[in-house]
C-alpha cells in the first residue's frame, strides 16, 4: 500500500503474519472487536496523522511509581521496570508517550469491568502515563502483577504481565502490547502470547531479568514501535 505524504511517497508493509499476533484469537471473544475485520483502506496523510502527542496538553504524565501512591507501599513484590522505546531502526524514540496498566498483586484491576473475586489494594494504582526520555527510556517502579484468570473461559489463566500502550512521533505510530515476565509457566499456555507464532517474537515480548542489588527486582524490555521489526501487537 502507498500513501502520498506530501510529495513524498512510501511504502507501508504488510502486516508481518510470522512476528504478529493472530488477529482474532479462539476462546478470547473480545479479539473479535479489536481487530479490524476489512482490510485497510488507502488514506493521505493529513495533520491528524503527522502530529503527535506531545503538541496535547490535555495528556499530562502521571507519577512513574505506582506502588508508592497511598498511604503505605502497595502489597506485592517491588519491581522496577526499564522499558527503551525505538523505532525500527533501533533508533530512540524520544518523546513517546506510554501509557501501562496492570492488575495488583493478588489480580485485580482498578476497574469497574474487572468482576474477578480477588481483593483490591487501597494503596496500588494501576495505570501510568509516562513521557520517554532522550534516550527512549522510561522506569516503572511498581509491583509484580499477579495471574488472573479470563472470565468465561474453561481454565484460562493469564499469566503476569503489563499493558502498554505507546505512541512515538506521530499519532500513526501506535503500538498496544503486553510484556510478560520470565520463567512463568502459564507463559507457555497464554493464549494472547501464544497467539504469535514466531518464537523469536514470542521471546521478545518477555522482559529480561537483570540481577543487581537494592529494593526492588529489575526488569528490563525493549519496545519496537513499528516497522519490520515492530513488537507484536497484543490488544
Ligand atoms: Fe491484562
Amino acid at each position: 500500500m502507498v500513501y502520498g505524504v506530501n510529495d513524498m511517497a512510501y511504502v507501508v508493509p504488510p502486516r508481518d503474519a510470522r512476528t504478529q499476533s493472530a488477529g482474532v484469537v479462539a476462546g478470547y471473544a473480545q479479539t473479535a472487536s479489536r481487530w479490524p475485520a476489512q482490510p485497510a483502506a488507502r488514506r493521505p496523510h493529513g495533520i491528524s496523522e503527522l502530529t503527535g502527542p506531545r503538541a496535547f496538553s490535555r495528556l499530562k504524565t502521571t507519577s512513574a511509581d505506582l506502588a508508592g501512591q497511598g498511604a503505605r507501599r502497595a502489597l506485592g513484590q517491588l519491581i522496577d521496570v526499564r522499558v527503551s522505546i525505538v523505532d525500527e531502526d533501533g533508533a530512540p524514540v524520544s518523546g513517546a508517550l506510554v501509557e501501562i496498566w496492570h492488575c495488583n498483586a493478588a489480580g485485580k484491576y482498578l476497574h469497574p469491568n474487572d468482576a474477578n473475586d480477588a481483593p483490591a489494594d487501597p494503596n496500588f494504582y494501576g495505570a501510568a502515563r509516562l513521557a520517554a526520555d532522550e534516550r527512549g527510556r522510561i522506569e516503572l517502579r511498581t509491583i509484580k502483577p499477579a495471574a488472573y484468570p479470563v472470565p468465561d473461559t474453561d481454565g484460562w489463566w493469564r499469566p503476569p504481565h503489563i499493558h502498554f500502550s505507546v505512541w512515538g512521533r506521530v499519532w500513526l505510530s501506535r503500538l498496544v502490547t503486553q510484556m510478560f515476565f520470565p520463567g512463568e509457566p502459564l507463559n507457555e499456555h497464554d493464549h494472547i502470547l501464544n497467539a504469535v507464532p514466531d518464537p523469536a517474537a514470542r521471546a521478545g515480548c518477555i522482559a529480561r531479568f537483570v540481577p543487581q542489588a537494592g529494593s526492588a527486582l529489575v526488569y528490563e524490555h525493549q519496545l519496537v514501535v513499528r516497522g519490520r521489526n515492530a513488537s507484536p501487537g497484543l490488544p
